[in-house]
């Protein structure tokens, strides 16, 4: 049987189209981000700001824009017309937050990649004046904080002149500001300790509020309610969006540690380096025997840690099953999504968009 999701008391707004259209929207979304940033540029509060906007366009240049899409999701999915919306500003100002976490992230977990360029803490630190490569590494770290800082402000600037109503944004403000308590409070969870009995518990947690969330429950919901969705449809947001959430992250945790180097645009071993404790890797010390565990504690955190002490951690996931158990959580949870969209009543645009994220955002090999 189908849940009705239709919040029968909104006033009529523009209809669903017929087909989604994913590269309108992405398009849409690079011209508000490029508008907002030149906008700052143009009259910035000092002369310093518009060299850091050249950083910040090339910085924001090449992401999935997932966020937006899901944003973009919410809208058709409470039959929403995305034709002439505010959506797209929304997604942009999404994909600025996205900036602030990842800008921060790299910072917090000592990555020198993203997107297959330089971490913004480093392209910070090459604009350091002087010899000095301690200060430098000290600027580019403080600036970093600073300009992923002003990207979290952004983000909130450009929601509040995104041409959104006052009563539609009253109605998205409980699930924004949820969003943005549960990535910090993620990020602190995932800063790790020592390998308790509850590493594995602390996992989830951390998966859940630092990426799960902000990727896709909440983007999505925020859409949603944006195009006057009621608690039905933000309920069935969830009950979509948590599975899938938690499935990207999943999937980002192979591929920080198996992807393809030159694909994923980041390091893969970072995570190994900086004895992340993620899903996969705490499942590896459930399962480990004594022996693999010495290796765990021997080479995992291992700031230099070098290709070969790579390979033999790389052995140690596999060997225990590990690596296919965070397959199989990952295809379970896309199924667990794609029967939430089956049970719900629709727009068939709607239902399109969300069956293709549930591939783009688990099926993904960066
Ligand atoms: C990377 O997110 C950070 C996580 C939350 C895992 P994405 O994989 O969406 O990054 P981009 O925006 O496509 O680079
Ligand atoms: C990123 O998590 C989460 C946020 C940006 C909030 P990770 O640290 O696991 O993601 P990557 O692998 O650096 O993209
Ligand atoms: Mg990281
Ligand atoms: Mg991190």
């Amino acid at each position: 049987m189908s849940t009705r999701l239709a919040d029968v008391t909104a006033p009529p707004r523009p209809r669903a189209p017929a087909e989604p259209d994913f590269g309108r929207a992405l398009e849409e979304v690079e011209a508000a981000l490029g508008e907002f940033l030149d906008a700052q540029a143009r009259d910035p509060a000092d002369r310093c700001l518009p060299p850091l906007v050249d950083v910040l366009r090339e910085f924001v240049r090449d992401g999935k824009r997932l966020r937006p899409l899901f944003c973009h999701c919410g809208w058709l999915a409470a039959g929403g017309d995305p034709a002439g919306a505010p959506v797209a500003r929304v997604g942009a100002a999404l994909e600025l937050f996205h900036s602030f976490a990842l800008i921060h992230d790299d910072v917090m977990d000592g990555s020198h990649l993203r997107r297959g360029r330089p971490s913004m803490h480093r392209r910070l630190a090459a604009r350091y004046h002087g010899d000095d490569r301690e200060a430098a590494a000290r600027f580019g770290v403080n600036a970093a904080i600073l300009l992923g800082d002003l990207c979290l402000a952004w983000a909130d600037e450009m929601l509040l002149t995104a041409g959104v109503d006052d009563d539609d944004l009253r109605r998205a403000a409980p699930v924004l500001h949820a969003m943005r308590s549960e990535v910090m409070v993620g990020q602190y969870l995932d800063l790790g300790g020592e390998w308790t009995e509850d590493v594995l518990d602390r996992a989830w947690r951390a998966l859940r509020l630092k990426t799960a969330g902000y990727t896709v429950e909440r983007p999505l919901q925020i859409g949603a309610a944006l195009a006057g969705g009621g608690p039905d449809l933000l309920r069935w947001c969830t009950a979509y969006g948590r599975p899938l959430g938690e499935a990207f992250q999943l999937r980002d945790d192979l591929l920080g540690v198996f992807g393809e180097p030159g694909t994923i645009g980041k390091s893969v071993l970072d995570d190994l380096r900086e004895g992340k404790q993620t899903v996969l890797m705490a499942l590896t010390w459930r399962r480990a025997r004594p022996g693999q565990r010495e290796v765990i504690r021997r080479l995992h955190g291992d700031p230099d840690l070098d290709a070969d002490g790579a390979a033999r951690l790389r052995a140690v996931i596999s060997d225990t099953g590990a690596e296919d158990a965070v397959g199989e959580l990952i295809e379970a949870r896309a199924r667990e999504a794609l029967a939430a969209l089956e049970a719900a009543d629709l727009p068939a645009t709607a239902r399109r968009a969300c069956a293709e994220l549930v591939h783009q955002a688990t099926r993904r090999t960066r």
